[in-house]
């Protein structure tokens, strides 16, 4: 099974999900709004069934979510409405040039097998000065390393994901190695494993 099809396979059942942990949701959503302007033009990368476009689309001036997995796409253009909200099927290390003001991946970044790969893309599509808001889990390091052995086994029975298992290091390094300068950088919510970190293109 490819990882499109896993995430196809998950669409209707992550529709369906509440969010996880609502208040750290809303304070994302609170920082990631005290970064744009009514005129901001928006990517969100990995966008799944589009509840945070859904969000932050009175915020926006445009707003574009990517995907790889095209029931996602379905599923967020059913839910949103509005000329200034699009989605399109593309993988996130590809998908429109832009230039964007704010590009977004949220829960998405511990899932790519070439991150490096990714953040040059979104490097490439921001503007001189824009920003990039990635919330990730951080699962190489403490105790989330336990977690190897049942993702590995879960994976072989086709019920998990391909996770990379990088630290707060590794993905701050790969990020400014892409060119970007970290602005914010911290657990979010505190003591939790979701690394949330915002940076700019100079
Ligand atoms: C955990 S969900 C997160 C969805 C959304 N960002 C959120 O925070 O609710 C991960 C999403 O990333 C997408 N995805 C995973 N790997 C991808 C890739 N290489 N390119 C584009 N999308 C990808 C999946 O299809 C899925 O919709």
């Amino acid at each position: 099974m490819t990882a499109a099809e896993f995430w196809n396979n998950m669409a209707d059942r992550y529709a369906a999900r509440p969010v996880g942990d609502e208040a750290s949701y809303e304070a994302t959503l609170a920082v990631t709004r005290s970064y744009l302007t009514p005129s901001s033009h928006v990517l969100e990368i990995g966008c799944g069934t589009g509840s945070t476009a859904l969000r932050l689309m009175p915020d926006v001036g445009q707003f574009h979510g990517t995907d790889f997995a095209d029931k996602m796409i379905a599923i967020a253009a059913a839910k949103t409405s509005g000329e200034h909200v699009t989605f399109s099927v593309s993988s996130a290390d590809a998908g429109p040039d832009g230039p964007f003001d704010m590009v977004i991946a949220f829960n998405l970044l511990h899932l790519l097998d070439d991150v490096p790969r990714t953040l040059a893309r979104v490097s490439a599509q921001l503007k001189p000065g824009g920003v990039f808001l990635s919330k990730s889990a951080v699962l190489g390091e403490g105790a989330y390393h336990l977690a190897r052995i049942p993702i590995a086994v879960m994976r072989l029975l086709g019920k998990a994901p391909y996770v990379k298992f990088m630290n707060r290091a590794t993905l701050g390094q790969m990020i400014t190695d892409a060119g970007l300068i970290i602005e914010d950088a911290r657990q979010l919510p505190e003591g939790s494993r979701n690394r949330f970190i915002v940076a700019r293109k100079p």
